[in-house]
């Protein structure tokens, strides 16, 4: 506790004192040192992966659906890499946003991340990732933060574990027998 705070022991005799040692334990405790600057930097984060996933989503190549979709990941260094799908004439070699940002988040070296933000053109309602893109995204593990976004910018905070539970994941390669 900071000196500076510090009241004498024994039982309180005034409201005042009550409320001065319940001020000075309480300002020890609450916030915990740099809780506004840590949050506030998190907010920050959260704010620019949504961004780019918005950015990510205006690149789309998506001439067949008409259905653009963007990722942005925040690999565990705080690096972000994006994504967007990538449609193909044969319609299904296409890639969705959110596999294309993982795949230039490996060949840049992440393979460690914290969250991912994903974006579409829907407006009123929180959109999530398809299958196929869930169980990719549990093979680096399955604790990510997921941050369904609309196109206004707001989000639903959610993670991976909720989207994709009894997963199968690399950890059950490992218990075969
Ligand atoms: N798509 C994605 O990019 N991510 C998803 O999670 C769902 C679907 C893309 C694939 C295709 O280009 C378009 O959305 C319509 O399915």
């Amino acid at each position: 506790m900071n000196p500076a705070v510090l009241v004498p022991l024994g039982k309180p005799e005034t409201l005042t004192e009550l409320t001065s040692i319940f001020s000075a334990v309480k300002g020890d405790i609450f916030p915990p040192k740099n809780c506004d600057q840590s949050y506030s930097a998190m907010t920050d984060k959260v704010q620019e992966l949504v961004s780019k996933c918005l950015q990510a989503r205006d690149m789309a190549y998506c001439p067949y659906s008409r259905f653009p979709v963007g990722a942005a990941i925040l690999t565990a260094d705080g690096a972000i890499i994006s994504g967007c799908n990538v449609e193909n004439a044969s319609y299904g070699l296409t890639v969705c946003a959110e596999r294309t940002a993982i795949q230039r988040a490996v060949v840049e070296g992440h393979t460690q991340f914290t969250a991912i933000a994903v974006t579409c053109d829907i407006k009123d309602r929180f959109v999530g990732p398809c299958g196929a893109c869930r169980q990719v995204l549990m093979e680096f593990g399955s604790d990510w933060t997921v941050y369904l976004t609309k196109p206004d910018g707001s989000y639903k905070k959610t993670s991976l574990n909720e989207l994709l539970p009894l997963a199968f994941s690399p950890a059950d390669l490992m218990k075969k027998n």
